[in-house]
């Protein structure tokens, strides 16, 4: 498996970037940039133009990157179909899978597959589907990602629900498994979702939208502990 050498230990703070949001034409020079900043996850959104009205990028982009980098790879699966897609992605060097719940019925048979590929598997949720959905399925999986825009573009506005799915998830958790948020996460937003339970902050354009990508990432972990640590003492 090409997978990075490392797992994630216990969940703190972490902002993950989107590569989504990077300069497509230098792909690995984006990803060098946070990684000496600091970062230690990459969130690859893979879009396949059915489960959502976009299309990225897919396994061979992941597959050249995987060498270039020691980042831990969090792949957001926005695809119809990920029990089938599944082996390669984990193959090209995804340390971690995200699915839908939107796309399946059966979410525990899906996360124990990407287990038995040496993955860790998260289940994520669209603004629209309550966290009902998905409580059958918790135990089964690593982390929860939670969307705060609807999938499919980057740059969109935060929807303030997903505040409150996260203020709902976190007490149903273990505390190894991560609470992930993805969507019009910056520097308005970073706190309030820290505070509120998520400790996998993903940002796509607050990130690389910035002329010092390493300095943002810095920047908004910084915001996300000092909410996170005020909530904490209340
Ligand atoms: C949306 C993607 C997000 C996106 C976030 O479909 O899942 O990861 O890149 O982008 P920003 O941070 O710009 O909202
Ligand atoms: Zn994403």
């Amino acid at each position: 498996m090409a997978q990075s050498n490392w797992r994630l230990s216990e969940p703190r703070i972490r902002i993950a970037p989107s590569l989504l949001a990077a300069d497509f034409s230098r792909l690995a020079d984006e990803v060098a940039r946070i990684e000496a900043g600091g970062a230690e996850i990459l969130h690859l959104d893979v879009m396949d133009g059915h489960f959502v009205p976009n299309i990225s990028f897919g396994i061979p982009v992941i597959e050249k990157l995987r060498p270039r980098s020691r980042l831990f790879f969090d792949t957001h699966l926005m695809i119809t179909d990920p029990a089938r897609y599944a082996e390669a992605f984990v193959k090209a060097g995804s340390d971690h899978l995200t699915f839908h719940i939107e796309v399946t019925s059966t979410p525990e048979t899906i996360a124990d597959q990407i287990h038995a590929l040496g993955a860790s598997a998260g289940i994520s949720l669209n603004p629209g589907t309550p966290v009902a959905a998905i409580r059958k399925a918790l135990p089964a999986v690593d982390m929860v990602l939670v969307m705060s825009v609807w999938p499919g573009f980057g740059g969109q506005k935060f929807i303030p629900s997903g505040l409150e799915k996260l203020v709902e998830l976190r007490p149903l958790l273990r505390p190894d498994q991560r609470l992930e948020i993805d969507g019009g996460i910056g520097p308005d937003t970073v706190g309030a979702v820290a505070a509120a339970g998520a400790d996998t902050l993903v940002a796509g354009s607050a990130v690389f939208g910035r002329p010092d990508p390493a300095a943002a990432v810095r920047e908004l972990e910084g915001l996300a502990r000092e909410a996170a640590g005020r909530s904490s003492q209340v």
